[in-house]
C-alpha cells in the first residue's frame, strides 16, 4: 500500500450507525484537520488529469474540489442539491435507498468542449457520480475523469460508471 493511501485510511474514522442504525459513516474530518495529509490528497488529485474544470459535488466534495482546482489551475463548478444554484440549471435525478435526489447544475457553467474531471469525497452506489456525469455532458462538457478520496468496494460504484475514467485514492 502507498504511503498516501496509509495517510488517507489512517484519517478517516468509522462511525457506526450514523446517520441510521446499520450504516457505517466514514467521517474525513480527521483528514481535513491535517494540514499535511490534506496537501497530499489535494496534490495527487490536481495531477490526475489536466482539464479546464473541476466539478465539486455538494457538500463533502466541494472541500476537495475548490482547493484542487485552485492547485491545478483549473475553474471550480459547484453541482448542487435542487434548488441551491441561482440562475438557469439543469437537472438530474437518482434513486437512493429510499425515495430519490436531485442535483443541478447551471446550464452555462461550461464553455463548449470543456474538459472535467469531477471530484467527490466518497463514492458509494455510484448514483451521484452517475447524475453528475449526466449532468456534466448534457451542459456541455466532457467528462475525463471521476477522482474521490475513498471508493466503497462492496457497494458497486464503479459497475454504474461503464466507460468513466474513475480514479480512487483508496479503495475499501
Ligand atoms: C455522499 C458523498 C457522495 C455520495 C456518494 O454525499 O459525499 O456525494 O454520498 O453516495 P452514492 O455513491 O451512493 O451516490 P451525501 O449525499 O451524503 O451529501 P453530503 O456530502 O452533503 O453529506
Amino acid at each position: 500500500m502507498s504511503e498516501l493511501s496509509t495517510m488517507i485510511l489512517d484519517r478517516i474514522r468509522d462511525i457506526p450507525d450514523y446517520p441510521k442504525p446499520g450504516v457505517m459513516f466514514k467521517d474525513i474530518t480527521p483528514l481535513l484537520a491535517d494540514p499535511v495529509a490534506m496537501a497530499a490528497v489535494v496534490d495527487e488529485l490536481a495531477g490526475l488529469r489536466q482539464v479546464d474544470k473541476i466539478v465539486g459535488i455538494e457538500a463533502r466534495g466541494f472541500i476537495l474540489a475548490a482547493p484542487v482546482a485552485y492547485r491545478a489551475g483549473a475553474g471550480f463548478v459547484p453541482v448542487r442539491k435542487k434548488g441551491k444554484l441561482p440562475a438557469e440549471t439543469l437537472e438530474e435525478s437518482y434513486d437512493l435507498e429510499y425515495g430519490s435526489a436531485t442535483i443541478e447544475v447551471h446550464r452555462d457553467a461550461f464553455a463548449p468542449g470543456d474538459r472535467v474531471l469531477i471530484v467527490d469525497d466518497v463514492l458509494a452506489t455510484g448514483g451521484t457520480a452517475k447524475a453528475a456525469v449526466e449532468l456534466v455532458e448534457r451542459a456541455g462538457g466532457d467528462v475525463v475523469g471521476i477522482a474521490v478520496l475513498m471508493e466503497l468496494a462492496f457497494l458497486k460504484g464503479r459497475e454504474r460508471l461503464p466507460g468513466v475514467e474513475l480514479h480512487s485514492l483508496v479503495i475499501v
